[in-house]
Protein backbone atom coordinates (compact mmCIF):
# COMPACT_ATOMS: atom_id res chain seq x y z
CA UNK A 1 0.00 0.00 0.00
CA UNK A 2 1.09 3.78 -0.79
CA UNK A 3 2.23 5.74 2.04
CA UNK A 4 1.18 8.80 3.44
CA UNK A 5 4.87 10.77 3.68
CA UNK A 6 7.33 11.97 1.52
CA UNK A 7 10.46 13.95 2.42
CA UNK A 8 11.58 16.90 0.32
CA UNK A 9 14.47 19.66 -0.33
CA UNK A 10 14.11 22.96 -1.22
CA UNK A 11 17.36 23.12 -3.15
CA UNK A 12 19.62 26.35 -2.89
CA UNK A 13 18.72 27.78 -6.40
CA UNK A 14 15.42 27.90 -5.08
CA UNK A 15 16.30 29.59 -1.76
CA UNK A 16 18.80 31.91 -3.33
CA UNK A 17 16.09 32.78 -5.83
CA UNK A 18 13.42 33.90 -2.53
CA UNK A 19 11.51 31.28 -4.24
CA UNK A 20 10.45 29.79 -0.39
CA UNK A 21 7.36 31.09 0.14
CA UNK A 22 6.06 30.25 -3.30
CA UNK A 23 6.90 26.72 -3.62
CA UNK A 24 5.45 25.52 -0.15
CA UNK A 25 2.72 27.52 -1.25
CA UNK A 26 2.35 25.16 -4.67
CA UNK A 27 2.92 22.29 -1.93
CA UNK A 28 0.35 23.20 -0.08
CA UNK A 29 -2.35 23.69 -2.77
CA UNK A 30 -1.36 20.42 -3.86
CA UNK A 31 -2.70 18.88 -0.78
CA UNK A 32 0.47 17.88 0.93
CA UNK A 33 0.33 19.42 4.44
CA UNK A 34 3.98 20.08 6.32
CA UNK A 35 5.13 17.36 9.44
CA UNK A 36 8.43 18.44 9.67
CA UNK A 37 10.72 21.49 8.52
CA UNK A 38 14.39 23.11 8.89
CA UNK A 39 16.15 25.60 7.57
CA UNK A 40 20.08 24.53 6.82
CA UNK A 41 23.39 24.30 5.10
CA UNK A 42 24.48 20.65 4.76
CA UNK A 43 28.37 19.79 4.11
CA UNK A 44 29.80 18.51 2.19
CA UNK A 45 29.98 15.27 4.05
CA UNK A 46 26.71 15.65 5.11
CA UNK A 47 25.61 16.08 0.87
CA UNK A 48 27.44 13.08 0.03
CA UNK A 49 26.00 10.77 2.60
CA UNK A 50 22.67 12.00 1.44
CA UNK A 51 22.93 10.90 -2.17
CA UNK A 52 25.52 7.88 -1.75
CA UNK A 53 23.00 6.13 -4.26
CA UNK A 54 24.37 8.37 -6.90
CA UNK A 55 28.04 7.61 -6.13
CA UNK A 56 29.21 6.24 -8.94
CA UNK A 57 27.05 8.34 -11.41
CA UNK A 58 28.93 10.96 -13.34
CA UNK A 59 27.46 13.87 -11.59
CA UNK A 60 28.38 13.15 -7.99
CA UNK A 61 30.80 15.33 -7.20
CA UNK A 62 29.00 18.55 -8.85
CA UNK A 63 25.94 16.92 -7.07
CA UNK A 64 27.43 17.31 -3.53
CA UNK A 65 29.10 20.59 -4.37
CA UNK A 66 26.20 22.33 -5.46
CA UNK A 67 24.12 20.71 -2.32
CA UNK A 68 26.70 21.82 -0.15
CA UNK A 69 26.84 25.21 -1.63
CA UNK A 70 24.15 27.52 0.01
CA UNK A 71 21.41 26.70 2.64
CA UNK A 72 18.07 24.46 1.99
CA UNK A 73 14.80 23.67 3.32
CA UNK A 74 14.30 19.65 4.13
CA UNK A 75 10.49 18.99 5.24
CA UNK A 76 8.78 15.90 5.46
CA UNK A 77 5.41 16.12 3.91
CA UNK A 78 2.37 13.79 4.22
CA UNK A 79 -0.77 13.28 1.84
CA UNK A 80 -2.58 9.89 0.51
CA UNK A 81 0.16 8.66 -1.71
CA UNK A 82 2.52 10.59 -1.14
CA UNK A 83 5.60 9.72 -3.17
CA UNK A 84 3.67 9.42 -6.11
CA UNK A 85 1.78 12.07 -5.92
CA UNK A 86 4.30 14.32 -4.97
CA UNK A 87 6.52 13.74 -8.16
CA UNK A 88 3.46 14.32 -10.08
CA UNK A 89 3.78 17.46 -8.49
CA UNK A 90 7.32 18.37 -8.72
CA UNK A 91 7.38 17.45 -12.63
CA UNK A 92 10.54 15.74 -14.58
CA UNK A 93 13.95 15.69 -13.02
CA UNK A 94 15.16 17.84 -16.28
CA UNK A 95 12.92 21.31 -15.98
CA UNK A 96 13.22 21.51 -19.79
CA UNK A 97 11.16 18.05 -19.52
CA UNK A 98 8.90 19.31 -16.84
CA UNK A 99 5.22 19.62 -17.72
CA UNK A 100 3.63 22.94 -17.25
CA UNK A 101 2.38 24.05 -14.06
CA UNK A 102 4.67 21.73 -11.93
CA UNK A 103 7.16 23.30 -9.34
CA UNK A 104 10.21 22.05 -11.41
CA UNK A 105 8.84 23.48 -14.83
CA UNK A 106 8.11 26.91 -12.45
CA UNK A 107 10.88 27.23 -10.24
CA UNK A 108 14.09 25.02 -11.74
CA UNK A 109 16.83 26.60 -13.93
CA UNK A 110 18.71 23.26 -14.73
CA UNK A 111 19.09 19.54 -14.04
CA UNK A 112 21.36 20.21 -11.10
CA UNK A 113 19.46 23.67 -10.17
CA UNK A 114 15.73 21.88 -10.09
CA UNK A 115 14.42 23.40 -7.50
CA UNK A 116 12.93 20.55 -5.10
CA UNK A 117 13.92 17.13 -4.36
CA UNK A 118 11.78 14.33 -4.09
CA UNK A 119 11.61 10.96 -2.31
CA UNK A 120 11.67 8.02 -5.44
CA UNK A 121 10.00 5.33 -3.45
CA UNK A 122 8.21 4.97 0.30
CA UNK A 123 10.91 3.19 1.57
CA UNK A 124 13.45 5.91 0.46
CA UNK A 125 10.92 8.79 1.98
CA UNK A 126 11.71 7.03 5.71
CA UNK A 127 15.22 6.87 5.01
CA UNK A 128 15.49 10.20 3.53
CA UNK A 129 13.11 11.63 6.25
CA UNK A 130 14.82 10.08 9.19
CA UNK A 131 18.37 11.51 7.98
CA UNK A 132 17.27 14.84 9.15
CA UNK A 133 14.56 14.66 11.70
CA UNK A 134 14.27 12.03 14.71
CA UNK A 135 10.99 11.86 16.86
CA UNK A 136 8.59 12.09 13.94
CA UNK A 137 6.38 9.48 15.62
CA UNK A 138 5.22 12.56 17.75
CA UNK A 139 3.46 13.63 14.82
P1 LIG B 1 17.14 14.81 -7.07
O1 LIG B 1 15.71 14.45 -7.25
O2 LIG B 1 17.50 15.59 -5.86
O3 LIG B 1 18.01 13.45 -7.06
C1 LIG B 1 19.33 13.38 -7.57
C2 LIG B 1 19.77 14.65 -8.19
O4 LIG B 1 20.89 14.56 -9.03
C3 LIG B 1 18.68 15.17 -9.12
O5 LIG B 1 17.60 15.62 -8.36
C4 LIG B 1 19.43 16.21 -9.93
O6 LIG B 1 19.45 17.47 -9.33
C5 LIG B 1 20.83 15.64 -9.94
N1 LIG B 1 21.13 15.16 -11.29
C6 LIG B 1 20.56 14.14 -11.96
N2 LIG B 1 21.11 14.01 -13.17
C7 LIG B 1 22.06 14.97 -13.27
C8 LIG B 1 22.96 15.35 -14.27
N3 LIG B 1 23.01 14.70 -15.45
N4 LIG B 1 23.80 16.38 -14.01
C9 LIG B 1 23.77 17.02 -12.82
N5 LIG B 1 22.92 16.70 -11.81
C10 LIG B 1 22.07 15.69 -12.05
Amino acid sequence: MAGNITFTMLKPDAVEANNIGPILAKMNEGGFRILAMKYLRLSKEQAGQFYAVHKERPFYGELVNYMSGGPIVAAVLTKDNAVADFRKLIGATDPSKAEEGTIRKLFAKSIAANAVHGSDSDENAGIEANFFFSQLERF
